[in-house]
């Protein structure tokens, strides 16, 4: 879990999610929605929740034993009759398999309502991707930032939307464009920070470059795997239940945004519990948004 955003728990009920029986789905139109790291916490509560709701629910994550158990959950909330597409098993730290997972997605879907870029991970000491980089950026940012490009062209036959799970944690990044890669400072939770400012940063750009209604937001503190390679959250685990929420309500703002009319004509770029949230005046900041966006199609080459 990371727990940046100071204010106390919201008023949003919790949600039954996938333990609530229902005989027909709610969704008046079913919409095709892509999620990256629907492995577990939030990811696999949106998934399964949405597939509840009777939409087609594309889980993408980089464990297939993990994604299988999604998946039966998913089948579980499914409605009788209703197709739950097979998951798709990709590693985000590789721009190669990000390349390869939009082309999975686009054969399968020629239009997309909705991408969920939820996939992110918190390691405690520097670590590279396949390609070299910084591994939150190239997991948290960078891979999200081509997948969408990969992917424009069926969101734009969908009218489609981008929603991006940013966090609280924004407020403590900044990017310092000398050194991107954070090889002359290195500190995990500003390298997580910034990973999730470049969130806010690529959906304001994306919605000005593109003209796609896109929006990120803060999950709240939730029980989850993020902070597993954290020996604070081990030690911390068995007060996890009470100090944070469960993936489930994490998920709620990322499923209405996916779902409700809001998410399609966002009037903010970052919620907070179905909100506008708290963002940092550097979130506001459009030259470096720019810059960040430049920088970053370089470095995935599009
Ligand atoms: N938990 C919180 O308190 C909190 C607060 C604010 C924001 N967030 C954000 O919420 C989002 C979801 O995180 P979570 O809390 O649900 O954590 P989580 O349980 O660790 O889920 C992260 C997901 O991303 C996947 N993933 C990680 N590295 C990947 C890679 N290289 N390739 C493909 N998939 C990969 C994970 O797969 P594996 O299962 O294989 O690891 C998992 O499915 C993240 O964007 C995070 O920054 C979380």
């Amino acid at each position: 879990m990371d727990r940046h955003d100071p204010r106390p728990a919201a008023d949003v009920p919790e949600r039954r999610g996938a333990h609530c029986l229902r005989a027909e789905p709610e969704a008046e139109t079913v919409a095709k929605i892509v999620i990256t790291g629907a492995s577990g916490g939030i990811g696999a509560a949106a998934a399964i929740e949405l597939t509840r709701q009777g939409h087609d629910v594309l889980a993408t994550g980089r464990s297939a034993s993990k994604l299988r158990s999604v998946r039966e959950r998913m089948v579980g909330a499914a409605a009788p009759g209703q197709t739950v597409p097979d998951p798709i098993v990709a590693d985000l730290s590789s721009l190669a398999a990000v390349r390869v997972l939009a082309e999975d997605i686009a054969a399968r879907w020629s239009s997309i309502d909705v991408l969920a870029n939820n996939a992110a991970v918190s390691p405690t000491r520097r670590e590279t991707s396949a390609d070299g980089y910084e591994m939150m950026l190239a997991v948290n940012h960078l891979a999200p930032f081509l997948l969408t490009h990969l992917l424009l062209e069926p969101l734009r036959a969908a009218g489609g939307r981008v929603v991006t799970t940013s966090s609280g944690a924004h407020r403590i990044g900044r990017i310092d464009f000398e050194d991107l890669q954070m090889e002359r400072s290195f500190r995990p939770i500003r390298a997580y920070g910034r990973s999730k400012l470049a969130n806010i940063w690529f959906t304001s750009e994306l919605t000005s470059r593109t003209g796609l209604p896109a929006s990120s937001y803060h999950p709240g503190a939730v029980n989850t795997d993020l902070g597993r390679s954290s020996r604070l959250a081990a030690l911390a685990k068995p007060l996890m239940g009470v100090l944070t929420r469960t993936p489930e309500k994490g998920a709620d703002t990322l499923v209405w945004l996916a779902t409700d009319p809001e998410g399609g004509a966002p009037r903010t770029i970052y919620y907070y519990d179905r909100k506008p949230g708290r963002m940092s005046a550097r979130g506001r900041d459009t030259a470096r948004a720019v810059r960040l966006w430049d920088v970053s199609a370089e470095l995935v080459d599009v």
